[in-house]
């Protein structure tokens, strides 16, 4: 169905000689193809709500890069929106929502999000798709329950989210109703994303690493099995970042891989994720680092995740001052190998 379909078989757990890499953020501000793009657009709200422009910067990394997979460009914060929460994306500085969830009654207007809340998306998806062509499939995404709870009880972006942990400590039965309907939410999303055309999708837990392992089992696990439960159609990406104590959960789920960021020792998570195929984990900030230390740096990490399926990536986005040369070289270097052992 595709002309290279290696990503969707590493998910699927197939080892093959050559490994499908594609990385977080590379529909961003490296390309300066993205960052003209972007101006034509008032704000990064707008430009995720134009389907042309949002499909435009999904096919650029494809083309550029030369990466096995594209994934939609919009925002983990569509959803919080689409239950009642409007945001801005402050430059430099991130997100905010004007309100946020702070009161009990807050809960009550949250609403489910529905598909026409966010039909750019699924517009942007069924474009991007017909101008993929079947070169590479598209991935598909969304925030996973606790991380856009964070968002959406915090107001903005925090180093601790300590607002955001409040409400598990102190309120944990106003916070599963809360993560409840988000998570009702996603499943709705992603389906309707799947049936646009996303032929894998992933949920990023991007503020995992502030918990530990029994609120991450309280209030993470319970969600997260919900969601792989109703999503059947297509293999499910789990990124919980930072947070070393989830794998042994995660493990359990019935998601097909597991994203890791750079914190963690492949053997570690080979040990602790039998069965699943992985992906990650370089630190991005290795693409600062001259040629060779890439190279070798980059070999080192295909070697350790050698015995089993495995997807090349960073342990989390790109960062926008990133050498676009840099990444291309990532990119080659993973192509370039070649696995002995299959
Ligand atoms: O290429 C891709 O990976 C697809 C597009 C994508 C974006 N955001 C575009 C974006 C994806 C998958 C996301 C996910 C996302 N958004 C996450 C999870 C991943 C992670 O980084 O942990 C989170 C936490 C967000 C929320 C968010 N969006 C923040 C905190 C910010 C501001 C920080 C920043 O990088 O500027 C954004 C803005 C954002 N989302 C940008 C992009 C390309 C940069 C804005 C711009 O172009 O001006």
């Amino acid at each position: 169905m595709y002309q290279n379909d290696l990503l969707l078989k590493a998910a699927r757990g197939e080892k093959n000689k050559h490994i499908p890499v594609w990385l977080m953020r590379q529909a961003g501000r490296v390309l300066p193809e993205y960052r003209f793009t972007r101006s034509k657009a008032k704000n990064f709200i707008e430009f995720v709500k134009n389907p042309d422009l949002a499909a435009e910067v999904t096919i650029q990394p494809v083309e550029i890069l030369k990466v096995d997979a594209a994934i939609i460009f919009s925002d983990i914060l569509v959803i919080p929106e689409s239950m009642g929460l409007p945001y801005s994306m402050q430059e430099e500085k991130g997100p905010y929502f004007p309100k946020f969830i702070q009161h009990e009654q807050d809960i009550q207007h949250l609403r489910i999000a529905q598909t026409e809340d966010y039909v750019y998306v699924l517009n942007a998806i069924q474009l991007a798709k017909k101008q993929l062509q079947n070169r590479v499939p598209l991935i598909g995404f969304s925030g996973a329950p606790w991380t856009l709870f964070a968002y959406m009880t915090e107001g903005k972006g925090s180093k601790t989210f300590s607002t955001a942990k409040k409400w598990l400590y102190a309120r944990p039965d106003l916070s599963h109703q809360i993560l409840q309907k988000i998570t009702n939410s996603i499943i709705h999303y992603l389906k309707d994303q799947i049936q646009a055309g996303a032929d894998i999708v992933q949920l990023f837990d991007s503020w995992a690493g502030v918990l530990n392992k029994d609120l991450y089992n309280r209030f993470c696990i319970p969600y997260l099995k919900q969601i792989c439960d109703a999503i059947t159609e297509v293999p499910v990406i789990i990124f919980p970042k930072d947070g070393h104590f989830a794998l042994e959960s995660v493990q359990q789920l019935s998601c097909n891989v597991v994203s890791l960021d750079w914190t963690i020792e492949p053997s570690t998570a080979i040990h602790l994720l039998k069965g699943k195929c992985l992906q990650g984990n370089a630190d991005p900030c290795l693409l600062y680092a001259d040629d060779k230390t890439i190279e070798q740096e980059t070999i080192k990490m295909l070697q350790a995740f050698s015995s089993v399926p495995y997807i090349a990536n960073l342990g989390h986005g790109l960062y926008p001052d990133i050498n676009k040369e840099k990444v291309k070289l990532f990119v080659d270097i993973v192509h370039s190998f070649e696995r002995s052992n299959v």
